[in-house]
């Protein structure tokens, strides 16, 4: 009988130990470590059947690397390609994560069953019964999609072959287990094991890879951290789940920008790709409602107008209350703090709720002065004229600072139609002449007067 090895996992980062601890030295996380069977024997995975992969790969002199244009697979879905940066390399591990019934297994379907390639889409989670439920319900079909119900990465394997997909997706990794390692499906080793598998596999065959994980309550891909090494690209598929839309962000690409974003809205049939997004977050309220200001902002390298929500009320407690959703609520009080000390705004008396609509959430510092304008609006009563929004950073001191892509913003709000955009004073503004009015500000204390005159 072969003999058992163990070592103990730190659940948190992965690292390997031979003895248990109480604290990870690596991480410094306390009571991670879990004690795992790996019984190793001879490995034979993903036996590859082209003899060049046994040769020693040799140097090659930089300048006699071919590079002919990378080929890339088209997802036939533009908010894919886009967070992709332009389509799925082949040979490639794309692991996508996101938390339960956020719509991963909806998302990577629906654009398996466009596809034009043959794919294998493998689940662990699902029957075929009731994947094909799902495409029933999103209205998909296709002719080169296959579904396998499996969680043995060696009948995957042997389905591989059998079928010689083009695309191949895993739903989900957690659910994989290989027979070389003994420790449950889920935990680290065997998520790491058979993510190198299907590395190799990808690599050898030069055949894609997508592959769905979970991810924990704090947010991190479930499993060791190094399972975002090893694979090219981690994509984050996110929002709020009462709501409608969903963001799908890139964290990590070898092979484009992380800058980039896609946005779908989850419908009764599916998603739905969202090209235009700021036309949707936008209410289309006809009459003016005080304490709503529109954004100019930048999430990722795409522009977006959002709107924000302000409601200033007197305060019926001791403390007032404070409630922020999709902004930070430390921001606010600094923001509540500045109109206090360098405007005159005497707003410590009073509970602030404030709320970005469509359930994202924000973290571009230039949508500072459109907060402060919804509040002193729901303060004063007053409600913004239509057509204006707003793009620029609030200091400590008051003041009215430069934000980055400023003509992009203006560039934006000018082709949906808003007809002024303040801005800061000290922002160069390349765009010749746009029809938009730039005003532009310098201090807190200018923003009503400007504003709401
Ligand atoms: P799912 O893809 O199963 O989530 P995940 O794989 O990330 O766990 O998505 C499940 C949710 O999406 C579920 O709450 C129902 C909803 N949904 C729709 O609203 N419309 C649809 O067409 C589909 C297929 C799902
Ligand atoms: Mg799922």
């Amino acid at each position: 009988m072969a003999k058992t090895k163990t070592t103990f996992f730190c659940q948190n980062c992965g690292t390997q130990y031979a003895k248990w601890a109480g604290q990870c030295s690596a991480c410094k996380e306390w009571n991670t470590l879990v004690e795992e069977i790996v019984q190793k024997e001879e490995k034979v995975a993903w036996k590859s059947s082209s003899p060049s992969s046994k040769t020693i790969a040799k140097p090659l002199k930089i300048n006699e690397i071919s590079t002919d244009k990378e080929l890339r697979l088209d997802a036939h879905d533009k908010e894919f390609n886009r967070v992709l940066g332009g389509g799925i390399v082949p040979g490639s591990l794309i692991l996508l994560g996101g938390e339960p019934g956020i719509g991963k297994s909806t998302l990577i379907l629906q654009i398996a069953l466009k596809l034009p390639y043959k794919t294998l889409y493998v689940s662990g989670e699902e029957s075929q019964k009731q994947i094909k439920m799902r495409a029933d319900r999103i209205n998909a079909n296709n002719e080169t999609c296959f579904i396998l119900t499996e969680t043995k990465t060696q009948n995957i394997f042997k389905q591989i072959q059998a079928t010689d997909p083009d695309i191949v997706v895993i739903d989900s990794i957690q659910t994989l287990h290989t027979d070389y390692i003994e420790s449950a499906a889920g935990s680290i080793s065997q998520i790491r094991e058979c993510t190198a598998e299907l590395i190799k596999f990808a690599k050898e065959t030069n055949t894609p890879v997508l592959l769905i994980g979970h991810i924990t309550k704090d947010g991190a891909i479930a499993g060791p951290k190094i399972l975002e090494h090893m694979v090219d690209t981690v994509l984050q598929f996110e929002g709020d789940r009462n709501y409608v839309y969903r963001i799908l962000r890139s964290l990590k690409n070898r092979f484009g920008s992380t800058a980039e974003l896609g946005i779908y809205e989850m419908q009764g049939s599916g998603l739905r790709e969202v090209n235009n997004p700021s036309e949707i977050l936008i209410s289309k309220n006809e009459e003016g409602l005080s304490g709503t200001a529109i954004a100019s902002t930048v999430e990722g390298m795409r522009p977006l107008m959002i709107e924000i929500q302000a409601l200033v009320s007197t305060a019926v407690y001791g403390t007032p209350q404070r409630s922020t959703t999709g902004y930070n609520a430390k921001r606010l009080n600094m923001l509540l703090a500045v109109l206090e000390k360098r405007a005159g705004f005497k707003l410590g008396a009073k509970d602030v709720f404030l709320n970005i609509t469509g359930g994202i959430s924000v973290d571009d510092p230039a949508i500072d002065l459109a907060v402060i304008a919804a509040i002193l609006s729901s303060n004063e009563d007053i409600p913004i004229e239509k057509g204006v929004c707003f793009a620029a950073e609030v200091g400590l001191a008051g003041e009215i600072r430069p934000v980055q892509r400023i003509d992009q913003r203006i560039m934006e709000a000018e082709k949906l139609g808003f007809t002024t955009i303040y801005v800061s004073k000290n922002n160069k503004i390349t765009l010749k002449q746009p029809k938009i009015r730039v005003a532009l500000i310098g201090k807190i204390e200018d923003v009503a007067q400007q504003v709401f005159s």
